[in-house]
């Protein structure tokens, strides 16, 4: 029997207001988590003078994999060999890798929930069994140590991301550390997601890499490149899975684009142009920071990274979806519902992304308050 997969409600809410878009009304979209902003200038320039010269053929970037394991040494102060990275064509893909290449049909994987709904149904289509544990507020949305330690019997494997979609919320190094030495100890097979690093606000992520040697990294030009649609990311393996992560990725996936790869390798090169973005998210962050507890949203996840705030309306609805098409019907502001993240506590959540520019940040406010104060004053 195939696995059921449940739908991707925020895309529900993106149709919803691209038809209202295409209708004349003025939308802003706050819905999915990706920068608004393009490829860094350079990168774009590159691309249109390679797409010329090059026949845009199966290729992997040997530049590119040197590159980011130069990355790994400059940022991580951690030794890489190039031969230990797999391009991929983005996140999504290795977490295919990475899965497949772990665990065999019917093991068990924790992750933490609320977090992002493609590993609870990545982990289902490949017959994995997806253990989630529940972070609240107390641990800051996020998976501890201790949760691990408790957890009988041990899983196989486990999911991590810091900075965490949906809640933006950082491992602290110390933590990372004991979740690293409970996995040792339990024999425990560790996934880091770090698509979001860059995006910090206050001290940078460590990677897993730097507290499990053996860990595998998933990470994606998508998110602080700001190139998502050009499907472009890595997977960083030990040693001993190498041949079979590349035996997966080209059986299953052959090359990620190769005019990706043209571009991505500019791109380490765009940090002013990068960096600049990231002050145009902490200004935003700043605003709703401000904004949403006046508005009677004040239980909010402390965003130290990535670009989401996941705040709790749960003294408003019971029903977070129909709440989002609500609020894009009458604002036209699109968000995700929390269910995306939490099917069990998720209807009483909603998700901002601020990964667009501060004055449609502005102009979202300017909308929702009265929305909000006509809900509170019902509710
Ligand atoms: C936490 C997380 N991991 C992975 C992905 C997938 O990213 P990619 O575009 O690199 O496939 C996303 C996309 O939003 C994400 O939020």
């Amino acid at each position: 029997m195939p696995v059921e997969i449940d739908p991707f409600h925020a895309i529900t809410i993106s149709r919803t207001a691209h038809r209202m878009g295409a209708e004349g009304r003025s939308v802003i979209h706050m819905e999915f988590g990706q920068p608004s902003t393009g490829a860094p200038a350079a990168a774009i320039q590159a691309a249109h003078r390679i797409l010329d010269a090059d026949g845009m053929g199966y290729w992997e970037s040997p530049e590119l994999k040197a590159r980011i394991a130069a990355h790994y040494a400059e940022m991580y102060g951690v030794a890489v060999d190039p031969e230990r990275i797999i391009l991929t064509c983005g996140a999504s893909p290795a977490f295919v890798l990475a899965l497949s290449c772990l665990f065999s049909p019917g093991a068990r994987v924790a992750l933490a929930r609320p977090g992002y709904v493609a590993y609870r149904n990545t982990l289902k289509a490949l017959h994995l069994i997806p253990v989630e544990l529940p972070c609240g507020e107390a641990e800051r949305y996020q998976i501890t140590a201790a949760a691990i330690e408790r957890l009988e019997p041990a899983p196989e494997g486990l999911i991590i991301a810091s900075p965490a979609n949906p809640t933006g919320t950082i491992i602290p190094p110390d933590e990372l550390a004991a979740i690293a030495a409970v996995c040792r100890r339990r024999g425990i097979a560790l996934v880091s997601d770090e698509i979001y690093h860059g995006l910090s606000y206050i001290s940078p992520a460590d990677s897993m890499l730097q507290h499990a040697p053996d860990a595998l990294i998933v990470n994606s030009f998508s998110k602080y490149f700001s190139m998502a649609g050009w499907r472009l990311g890595w997977l960083v393996v030990p040693d001993h899975l190498v041949d079979a992560a590349r035996a997966r990725m080209g059986n299953l996936f052959l090359t990620p684009p190769s005019l990706a790869q043209h571009a991505g390798l500019i791109a380490f090169d765009c940090r002013d142009e990068l960096e600049g973005h990231i002050q145009t998210y902490a200004r935003n962050r700043d605003r709703l920071l401000q904004a949403l507890p006046q508005m009677g949203l004040g239980r909010i996840a402390p965003p130290d990274g990535a670009f989401y705030i996941y705040a709790d309306v749960g003294h408003l609805t019971n029903d977070s979806l129909s709440f989002c098409e609500a609020l894009l019907h009458d604002t036209g502001v699109a968000l995700a519902p929390g269910l995306d993240f939490d099917p069990v506590d998720g209807n009483g959540f909603i998700r901002f992304s601020f990964a667009v520019s501060t004055d449609l940040i502005a102009e979202a406010v300017r909308r929702i308050e009265p929305w909000f104060a006509a809900r509170q004053g019902s509710g």
